[in-house]
């Protein structure tokens, strides 16, 4: 580390991006290789990115690969995951292969609604102030109708007030919710807006104080809604159904295992909204909310034997996707996957992202409950060590294929193989 080391840079956010680089050149180990790395953006203009985040040197590129097989309420449909996790994109692919004798997923939604909260505290009647907020109906819909005059043209906007009181450890709060239709936006600065606005009202009537005014994540009025058949003779017979149906209760009643589980939904759902330039923790955020609905935190999907003895997967998921504005309007790799995908709504989009979800978890519960994951994972894994060894085009998998006979894994062993190899070719 330099001498000159300091975390107090003045002025860091007003340089372009190279005089970012320059300084964290002067101040850190980086040397002008790694300089020259953070300077390639890459397919993301420094500018854009620049314009994107604050104190920007660089970007980080991810994989992205495309989950093949879809078939999604009918229209074939390639989609476009960004992921560093080996095996995913591979899992979806397997798994739509096998329900598209069945007609593959079918999906809805339960519209696009977002909810805004506004908190007030600091009122000695709450149950009275409740109601004063709700007599205010009319008020509250003309306040957001004039912050977000474009959504309302596009048919959204707001659409319903709910106020609850809220005992918490500081006594009773007043909870607002503004349900808000947006559209084929993700909202967050739609609903946000209009929070702010009305706060001050909701204090000035109540006699209160307003203190946050945000959107919440637990989007439970915009779910994503994916359903599949996978035929029991397509998945590999009874005994494969009954190991999942059996994987599948595990998570439903354990926590420990339902997080892992719901973990693998996200490396689907995840990778679609990452792709499209979404929030992901958003999204992430109200699908784990939203397994814990019932007060115990659950499996998001579901799986059931029908009369035919066939494997059925559902899957509800809150997904506050949007197409128009931020990252997913500016970035061009954002862009570029909508159009892979095809899709001209918000609403369209969230279906995909349900059904990837649904197809991933699938792949997950079929492969836990047969071979295990390892043995994938290992064929990667060598193929990375070998890789790190030195090995290079054929000398990779030559390298994976021996270290797997030999059953050790490791870069050490990797290296002796390469000698021997690079030797035996000489
Ligand atoms: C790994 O990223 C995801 C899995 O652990 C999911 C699961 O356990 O269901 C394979």
């Amino acid at each position: 580390m330099s001498k000159n080391m300091t975390s107090r840079i003045p002025g860091f956010h007003t340089m372009s991006v190279e005089e970012r680089l320059a300084k964290l050149a002067e101040l850190t180990d980086l040397d002008q290789d790694a300089v020259a790395h953070f300077a390639n953006t890459g397919n993301l203009e420094a500018g854009t990115a620049d314009r994107m985040i604050e104190n920007v040197i660089g970007t980080m590129n991810i994989p992205i690969g495309v989950a093949t097989n879809l078939i999604i309420d009918g229209r074939e449909t390639l989609v476009p995951m960004a992921t560093e996790e080996s095996s995913v994109v591979a899992a979806v692919c397997n798994a739509a292969k096998q329900c598209r004798a069945a007609g593959g997923i079918a999906t809805g939604t339960s519209g696009s609604l977002m909810i805004a909260q506004v908190q007030l505290v600091g009122v000695s009647d709450p149950e009275n102030a409740r109601f004063k907020i709700l007599e205010r109906r009319d008020d509250i819909r003309a306040i957001c109708d004039e912050t977000d005059p474009v959504l309302l043209k596009h048919g959204g906007g707001y659409k319903d007030l709910e106020v609850r009181v809220l005992e918490t450890a500081d006594g009773p709060m007043v909870i607002t919710h503004l349900i808000v239709d947006t559209r084929d936006a993700m909202g967050a600065n739609a609903v946000n807006s209009m929070a702010e606005a009305v706060g001050p009202k909701i204090a000035e009537w109540t006699g209160g104080r307003v203190f946050l005014r945000i959107l919440s994540n637990l989007a439970d009025r915009r779910l994503a809604r994916a359903r599949a058949v996978w035929p029991v003779d397509e998945i590999g017979g009874p005994d494969v159904r009954d190991g999942m149906l059996s994987a599948f209760r595990f998570a439903d009643a354990d926590p420990y295992r339902a997080a892992t589980h719901n973990k693998g939904i996200m490396n689907g759902v995840s990778a679609v909204v990452l792709a499209t330039g979404n929030d992901t923790r958003a999204i992430e955020a109200g699908a784990h909310a939203y397994a814990a609905r019932t007060g115990r935190y659950r499996s998001l999907t579901k799986w059931e034997c029908d009369a035919d003895g066939n494997l059925v997967g559902s899957l509800e998921i809150p997904l506050a996707v949007g197409l128009v504005g931020g990252a997913t309007k500016v970035h061009p790799t954002a862009q570029a996957a909508l159009r892979i995908m095809g899709v001209g709504t918000a609403d369209e989009l969230s279906r995909i992202v349900a059904a990837v979800g649904l197809a991933q978890n699938f792949a997950a519960l079929k492969v836990l409950a047969t071979s295990g994951v390892q043995k994938g994972h290992m064929a990667l894994h060598a193929k990375n060590i070998a890789v790190m060894a030195g090995a290079e085009g054929d000398e990779v998998d030559a390298l994976a294929d021996r270290m797997r006979e030999l059953g050790k894994i490791r870069v050490d062993v990797a290296e002796e193989l390469l000698g021997e190899l690079r030797a035996g070719k000489r």
